[in-house]
């Protein structure tokens, strides 16, 4: 998979799919030369490829080219004037620097760089990386650049090293995971942008000369903007054409941006933001980037969202969850916020075991003296006033209902009502003599400090080891402000966000390897931290705090293109919805939900008998069917974004099964017919296609052509405005 031309000095990185080529220049700088569909090159085809056939002599010599040249890791101040790869300043304050080629080296597999998440392989044949040394001889520094390619993804997988051995320190001031110099810029960039409650809306638009970026600061990658992107051609579908997805496998402050010059060229930085960024390193020392992933595609979206669901199941998840079916759990949040005692949790988990529920999550409330938002985050015991028997007798008793038991926590914070603050006021992130700011009267604990993470270690691990735990939702609700860290010199605060990741994931490592068989469950305010680096440990995320049907169909829609549909935590909430008053049918919400880890969000005792019962054929609908939902090979068929309707659909594995959901937000009497064009099913195969009780039998490329056919009258007679309709088809068996 990976060659190196010695005449050339050209490394060719390339599996059935993909090329990824760069070569040497006659400085010992790599220059990118090509990455897209797979190519041959001859010794003579990688000059064309980098300036041309016929220019390429009049660029060479003492010419400014350094501003043309497609770069593998632009560096700053030596005559590329686009954003570069890295800065790293000397103790002198000099940021120009000259990273040269000294080595080489290709190993099969891919190692580890944990706690920091990253792809991983099972078995070392199904992946070749290239590690490439460059040293910089004034400072006496190592950079590796490292890539891997997947012998059956369309995907290079990229971070890079720094090694330092002089005497001076150096500081490392920017740091990208990835930079790809792409020839043009003819391509829309689309992100997945919003806000809390309103998650991942889809923004795209052309890019242009100058900086297009999405960013965070926030310490965690955030509601505002996720951190992943595509950029595909304007006339890229989802079914065709050409497009790279970018996904960063990192939870902290990141950057996204594609730097278009004025002669078209198109630089895509991939890395933490640079923003309150400064690592010093001394000799001997070494910093590790996070991974950066980017998937290739000539056949369109679709394509490329499959192959990042199957890489992310396959090969980011950890957990022994990554492709088992996910339990359908019951939250009490929604139903009592932290206004519960033992006997009413039991009635709501003896109600969610009655409904088929398989797990029972005892959320926010049941710690410390947690009875509203100003107190008891940090101390976490059990609140015996609420729950005499504590968890472990709690858990118990859920477990003696024949149901796992699951439990909330918030790790990363605290509020100063609390045990914990009173005796480590210290513990929180503070730059001294500055007000701090709240929000949700907590603060965030500064988990760069190794002393400060393991005490939270010592406290969920004692809860963890003496109850029945099956789940954890672990939860994360503000961002960081007056990031300081108290133990830390002055030259060394710089290092605080990204030392805080790693202080994050450094404690999932601990407990996720300790209970392998708890299921984790990421949350932040909802989809705040969905990200890639959290799948690693988390194989489910919390989409968003907002569980309304119509809000969700997007959320959900928007989530599909990079993230497995497994992972996203999917649950049917009480009417009128809590985030936006809206009232939807209970089997509309059940319909959307079911395309995710699905569950509820309620207490069930309070709905009428009609609708328990409804709830209970839902759940025994889902728990025969819930493989195609979360492991079927999923399309979207209609953008929610662009229509009043919108459609997405999911196939079984073997084929055998698949559902599309149909969602119309507003009625209009009488309109046109619509044609629900399905996708991913066998042409000449027959299938049962079920719609509001009725059976007709079609040929795969019927469904596929010219579609099911009904108008929005059909779905007003089952709901009017806001109704979902499951499509069923099965295939006929002969
Ligand atoms: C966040 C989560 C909710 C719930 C509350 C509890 O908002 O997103 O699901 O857990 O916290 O405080």
């Amino acid at each position: 998979m990976i060659t190196f031309n010695t005449t050339t000095k050209t490394f060719h990185l390339s599996n059935k799919q993909i090329s990824y080529i760069m070569q040497l220049d006659e400085n010992k700088h790599l220059v990118h030369l090509y990455f897209a569909k797979k190519i041959h090159i001859t010794d003579d085809d990688n000059n064309q490829l980098l300036f041309g056939h016929l220019d390429y002599q009049y660029f060479k010599g003492d010419r400014l080219v350094n501003s043309y040249k497609a770069k593998e890791y632009g560096s700053y101040g030596t005559g590329d004037f686009r954003e570069p790869a890295f800065v790293i300043r000397q103790e002198n304050g000099s940021k120009i620097s000259d990273f040269s080629y000294v080595s080489h080296e290709v190993y099969q597999g891919k190692k580890s760089i944990e706690p920091l998440p990253a792809l991983y392989v099972e078995e070392e044949q199904e992946a070749e990386t290239l590690a490439i040394t460059l040293h910089d001889s004034l400072t006496d520094t190592d950079l590796i650049l490292y890539y891997t390619i997947y012998r059956d993804y369309p995907v290079i997988a990229r971070r890079v090293e720094f090694i330092h051995q002089g005497k001076e320190p150096i500081h490392i001031e920017r740091v990208m995971s990835m930079q790809l110099d792409l020839a043009d810029s003819d391509y829309e960039f689309i992100h997945f942008s919003g806000a809390w409650g309103r998650e991942k809306q889809i923004v795209s638009s052309k890019l242009r000369w100058g900086n297009q970026s999405i960013a965070s600061t926030k310490g965690v990658s955030s509601a505002e903007h996720n951190p992943s992107f595509i950029l595909k051609r304007p006339d890229t579908t989802e079914d065709a054409g050409e497009a790279y997805g970018f996904a960063f496998v990192y939870s902290g402050n990141f950057l996204c941006e594609a730097d278009v010059s004025t002669f078209n060229q198109c630089r895509v930085n991939v890395g933490i933001h640079p923003v309150n960024f400064s690592w010093k390193l001394c000799a001997g020392e070494q910093f590790v980037s996070p991974e950066a992933i980017v998937m290739y595609s000539d056949t369109g979206l679709t394509p490329m969202s499959h192959n990042f669901h199957r890489l992310f199941t396959h090969r980011l998840c950890r957990s022994q969850y990554r492709n088992t079916d996910r339990p359908i759990l019951l939250n009490n949040w929604e139903a009592t916020e932290m206004t519960f005692d033992e006997e009413k949790i039991m009635s709501i988990a003896q109600k969610a075991k009655e409904a088929g529920a398989e797990l029972f999550v005892l959320d926010d409330g049941w710690f410390g003296t947690r009875n509203d938002e100003t107190q008891g985050l940090g101390d976490w015991f059990a609140n015996t006033t609420k729950l005499p028997s504590g968890i472990s007798g709690l858990s118990e008793k859920v477990a003696e209902l024949g149901i796992g038991f699951g439990l909330w926590f918030e790790p990363e914070m605290v509020n100063k009502n609390s045990q914990l603050y009173k005796s480590h006021p210290d513990y929180l992130l503070q730059t001294e003599n500055r007000h701090g700011h709240s929000f949700r009267y907590q603060y965030v604990l500064d988990f760069s400090r190794d002393d400060v993470v393991n005490y939270i270690y010592q406290q969920m691990k004692a809860i963890i080891s003496t109850a029945k735990i099956n789940y954890i939702k672990w939860d994360m609700n503000r961002y960081l402000t007056e990031v300081y860290n108290v133990t830390l010199p002055p030259d060394e605060q710089g290092k605080v966000f990204h030392k805080y990741m790693l202080g994050v994931y450094s404690l999932y490592q601990r407990l996720t390897q300790e209970f392998p068989d708890i299921l984790f469950e990421s949350c932040s305010s909802g989809g705040a931290r969905f990200d890639a680096g959290l799948l690693y440990y988390a194989p489910q995320t919390w989409a968003s705090d907002n569980t309304d049907a119509n809000d969700r169909v997007a959320i959900q829609y928007a989530n599909s293109f990079f993230y497995p549909i497994c992972s996203h935590g999917a649950h049917v909430s009480a009417v009128p919805n809590q985030q936006t008053t809206r009232t939807t049918d209970i089997q509309t919400r059940a319909n959307i939900a079911y395309f995710g880890a699905f569950g509820y969000e309620l207490d069930l005792n309070e709905l009428s008998k009609e609708e328990f019962e409804v709830v209970q054929q839902q759940i025994a609908f889902y728990k025969e069917n819930r493989t195609v939902f979360q492991y079927g090979t999923y399309y979207r068929l209609v953008s929610p974004f662009e229509n009043n309707v919108g459609s997405f659909m999911t196939v079984a594995p073997d084929g055998s099964k698949a559902f599309a959901v149909y969602y119309q937000r507003l009625y209009k009497p009488n309109t046109e017919f619509i044609n629900l064009k399905l996708k991913g099913l066998e042409a000449e195969t027959k299938y049962q296609v079920s719609l509001l009780g009725v059976d007709k039998t079609y040929y795969g490329d019927y469904l596929m052509n010219a579609g099911i056919s009904f108008n929005s009258s059909h779905i007003a007679r089952n709901g009017g405005d806001f109704t979902a309709l499951l499509v069923e088809v099965t295939r006929i068996e002969l």
